[in-house]
């Protein structure tokens, strides 16, 4: 694979990745394992919208994941496992073993009536197990839908039913730092609303007392052991669906976007290698959860498709201390870190000793995901971390992406804080102005679209392509549109300024205003809600909530509690609204839409500058939200 070893060499396989674009991704295809080579490299229409890449192909992804790395690599270790506690010893699996753990499973499924096309819930904790779950489900060409083990049941219910899941993997608990999480509870309370599941098999974690219902439930190791360790790889079209993950919409449900076997396992591999500037024997953790695309792509599929060791951490940055993540830096001898800017800022409020009582030479290469990240945490992160030694790899990209698409190459892209830098090698962003023109030239600011496809571009939501197409391909004709905010600079580098449509990023997580608006009105005594982003120091946005009630609350912080606990068993702790203002009415324009714009400047604190009011239906609603701004 052609990697660039210096900013010159980036611009050369730059200028050639989008002259000859086929040509370009054919030779990088060529070095996996397929089955049956590919017809065509691609075939797209952005109009339609539909996407195909390496169509008559034939493969399967865990065989470029495990089985090509053996014999060679039988002991070489696979998945390090650091658990949530630093008294439990951290295990091994070699890549002999991650071989024999993913056909028991998928041997598991196919045992319990799961075959190629099926739909399987995955809700675990961060344990090798949810990787084997994940490759199991690939083995036998069943569709994995893994959901974040921080959500409830209410947003568990709404993913299996989208996409009808057959069966459910979960553990009997989660620890998470000092708690431990009913896993098996939230999923019992859920799957009472989902008629499809027929099975659930539960992984002994916690030892925690579980409800099991006969007929229905069935315990991992139990399974496991009856099945055999050697387990035949489907053989997958290349379009073959290979997962769905939601993500959060600016309106309504949950999106289930839709990555398919080849292109997806294509862009994960090469981004990895790429960007990471990866090398055999390196040691690389990726501290997000596997419920995350980033989990999906940089904690199992990326690195084990290029043979490295991933490491899988299943506790919190802050337990037992604050120095836990640099704990294991040393501990392991990491050599690529890749981690939030919203755990950057937490850690770096904790004291420095926490970091210097650490060794942290190990470190090579630093990464950052999941928002922007703000100068003064880069310069933090470089200083303390990587101690002026390790560059900084601030990568851009969507779930909707699948994988890396902005971002610096380390050792070969000149850093800029706060920047995302360059479009790797065959990616064609377009920065556009808001008639729909693209923008030329250096020094301007618009939306961030692209231009031509990308072998991990998600193929559809799932169960609704008229809502992909709108989405993505109805704001600019002919170009995907990302949804974010983006300069380019005098240097031509990019600068993602943030997302300009109804969706926040708290903590580096999606999500949709509506989505938690419905939440919040589900309490009995709210009439209507309005939710916004405001800048959070630590969050980096925080959820600002504008409440209407039926009655004049009488008690505001018991309500207030109240609230937040209803949004946090609908979608889960992380969508809690941080600043709850009751109102009496919300700025609406004449047809009745609410001019979020408004909202945003007062949970922003800018009172004075509210631009225009002018089309509002009642322009008092707002000096009374002034007042009662927080
Ligand atoms: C949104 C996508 C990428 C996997 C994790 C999040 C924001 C992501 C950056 C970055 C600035 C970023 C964008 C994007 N975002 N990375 N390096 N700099 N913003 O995936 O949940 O699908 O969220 O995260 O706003 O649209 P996601």
């Amino acid at each position: 694979m052609k990697t660039p070893h210096s900013i010159s060499e980036y611009h050369d396989i730059y200028r050639e990745s989008i002259t000859h674009p086929e040509k370009f991704w054919a030779e990088i295809a060529d070095s996996f394992r397929w089955k049956k080579k590919w017809d065509k490299v691609l075939e797209w229409d952005f109009n339609k919208p539909e996407v195909k890449w390496f169509t008559g192909g034939k493969l399967n992804i865990t065989e470029n994941c495990i089985d090509r790395h053996l014999p060679d690599k039988a002991n070489h270790t696979a998945i390090l496992w650091e658990p949530n506690d630093p008294n439990t010893p951290a295990r091994k699996i070699t890549y002999k073993e991650l071989h024999e753990q993913v056909c028991r499973v998928a041997n598991m499924l196919k045992a319990h009536g799961v075959k190629k096309g099926d739909r399987v819930c995955i809700y675990l904790p961060m344990v090798p197990e949810a990787a084997y779950a994940m490759l199991g489900c690939a083995r036998i060409g069943a569709i994995h839908s893994v959901v974040f083990a921080g959500f409830s049941s209410g947003s568990l219910i709404d993913r299996i039913n989208d996409s009808h899941c057959k069966l459910v993997l979960t553990a009997d608990g989660a620890f998470r730092g000092d708690k431990k999480i009913d896993l098996k509870g939230i999923v019992n309370n859920a799957v009472e609303k989902c008629p499809s599941v027929e099975k659930i098999i539960v992984l002994e974690r916690t030892k925690t007392p579980v409800d099991m219902k006969p007929g229905r439930d069935l315990w991992w190791h139990d399974e496991m052991a009856k099945v055999s360790d050697t387990c035949a790889a489907e053989e997958m079209d290349a379009e073959d669906m290979l997962f769905i993950l939601y993500t959060s919409g600016s309106t309504g449900k949950p999106k289930g976007m839709v990555h398919t076997c080849g292109g997806y396992m294509v862009y994960c591999d090469y981004t990895f290698r790429t960007v990471f500037q990866y090398k055999p024997g390196q040691l690389f953790w990726c501290t997000a959860d596997v419920g995350w695309i980033t989990g999906h792509s940089y904690i199992v599929y990326g690195p084990l498709s290029a043979g490295a060791t991933t490491l899988i951490f299943e506790g919190v940055p802050s337990w037992p201390d604050m120095g836990r993540f640099w704990h294991v830096i040393e501990k392991h001898q990491v050599n690529i870190f890749y981690t939030a800017p919203t755990a950057i800022r937490s850690l770096q409020t904790a004291s420095i000793d926490f970091v210097n009582k650490h060794d942290l030479s190990s470190l090579q290469v630093l990464g950052s995901v999941g928002e922007p990240i703000n100068e003064e945490a880069w310069h933090w992160y470089d200083k303390n971390i990587g101690k002026e030694k390790c560059p900084i790899v601030d990568t851009w990209w969507q779930t909707e992406t699948g994988g890396i698409m902005i971002s610096p190459i380390a050792h070969v892209t000149k850093l800029k804080p706060a920047f995302a830098t360059l479009p790797l090698p065959g990616v064609q962003p377009a920065i556009m102005d808001e008639h729909g023109n693209i923008m030329t030239g250096n020094g301007i600011e618009g939306r961030l679209a692209m231009q031509f496809p990308w072998p991990s571009i998600a193929r559809t939501i799932y169960g609704d392509h008229q809502r992909y197409k709108d989405t993505y391909f109805s704001t600019f004709r002919g170009k995907y549109f990302s949804g974010d905010g983006c300069k380019r600079d005098e240097d031509g580098y990019y600068r993602i300024t943030g997302r300009v449509d109804d969706i926040i990023i708290v903590s580096g997580h999606n999500m949709g205003t509506a989505e938690i608006e419905s939440a919040i009105n589900e309490h009995s005594a709210v009439a209507e809600s309005a939710v916004v982003g405001f800048p959070h120091h630590l969050k980096g946005q925080g959820i600002y909530a504008f409440v209407i009630c039926y009655e004049k609350p009488r008690e505001e912080e018991k309500l207030r509690n109240e609230i937040k606990e209803t949004v946090a068993k609908i979608i889960g702790p992380i969508a809690k609204p941080d600043k709850i203002q009751f109102v009496n009415g919300l700025p609406k324009t004449r047809s009745g839409k609410i001019m979020r714009r408004i909202l945003r400047k007062v949970a922003e604190g800018e009172l004075s500058n509210l631009g225009d009011t002018t089309t509002l239906l009642d322009p008092n609603v707002v000096e009374e939200i002034k007042k009662g701004a927080h």
